[in-house]
């Protein structure tokens, strides 16, 4: 499907939706909601693709939700409406490994968005920040819950109290993000990540991605009974059969994703 906000390609087994409305640093305007649900959708529920990169330009990932579009809106259409979550929650929903590549500004909607991803990886010039109280709004898409149960609390009412920008180094310093990269190799280093894992069992890898995901929901025993009760029905798998048989016959294993 042909989208006017965003790019897809498909290389290999991985699906890349980059972000594209560049005369507003790709604010989430609704029709790029639209189209960046529909593709996370349409990626999701593709059996040739076993993951996804999510990224931006090296100017902006994106700078949030679009400011004019919103600016106007009434209590009375942001509740009925439930702006902006109905159309929100997909990239926190999806099942196959998402990975934001994220250069340049990733700031409110596009720092929250970046945050549903399972990682992300950065590139220098990455600037991550929760700047809505500085227009008179707060976080709407998860900002505060994430942030705080990914890099805790002190960090968390820092950036969403000054709505400061952090830069790529504190990012990582403090487990925003998972990897910096110079500007210039972020897709590469992005790719081969998603590469990496698509070559893996597609099953095994979102039964990882869930089991770790399990971890932000319940308490630690809870986690880690349900990792066991996943970890057991790895047994049912052909795939499991295929891995351990190839380590111990000393070649790659041949996954089938079954
Ligand atoms: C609409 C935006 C925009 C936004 C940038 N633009 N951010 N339009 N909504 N969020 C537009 C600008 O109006 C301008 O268009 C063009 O993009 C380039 O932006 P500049 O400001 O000229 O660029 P620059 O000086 O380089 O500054 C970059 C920036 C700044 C620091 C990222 O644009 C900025 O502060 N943007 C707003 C960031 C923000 O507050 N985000 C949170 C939004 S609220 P024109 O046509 O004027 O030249 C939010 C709530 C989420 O995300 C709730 C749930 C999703």
């Amino acid at each position: 499907m042909a989208y006017n906000t965003l790019e897809v390609q498909t290389d290999e087994r991985v699906r890349v939706i980059r972000l594209s409305r560049p005369e507003a640093l790709n604010a989430f305007n609704r029709e790029l909601m639209d189209e960046l649900t529909d593709a996370l959708k349409a990626a999701d529920e593709d059996n040739q693709i076993s993951a996804i990169v999510l990224t931006g330009s090296e100017k902006a990932f994106a700078a949030g939700a679009d400011i004019k579009e919103m600016a106007d809106k009434s209590f009375v259409e942001a509740y009925t409406e439930d702006f902006i979550t109905a159309n929100w929650e997909q990239a926190s929903r999806t099942r196959k490994p998402l990975i934001a590549a994220v250069a340049g500004y990733a700031l409110g909607g596009g720092c929250e968005l970046a945050m549903m991803c399972d990682f992300i990886i950065a590139a220098d010039n990455a600037k991550f920040g929760q700047p809505e109280i500085t227009i008179g709004a707060i976080p709407g898409a998860g900002g505060t819950q994430r942030m705080a149960k990914f890099i805790g609390k002190a960090k968390a009412m820092d950036m969403c109290l000054t709505g400061r920008m952090m830069g790529a180094e504190e990012a990582e310093r403090c487990g925003l993000v998972a990897r910096i990269v110079p500007k210039a190799e972020l897709m590469d280093t992005a790719m081969e990540a998603a590469k990496k894992i698509a070559g893996y069992s597609r099953p095994i890898a979102m039964m990882v991605k869930e089991s770790v995901n399990r971890a932000f929901e319940v308490p630690l025993s809870e986690g880690v009974r349900f990792e066991r009760r996943v970890f057991h029905s790895v047994f049912a798998t052909q795939d499991q059969k295929e891995g351990m048989k190839a380590f111990v016959e000393k070649r790659q294993p041949n996954f089938k994703d079954a």
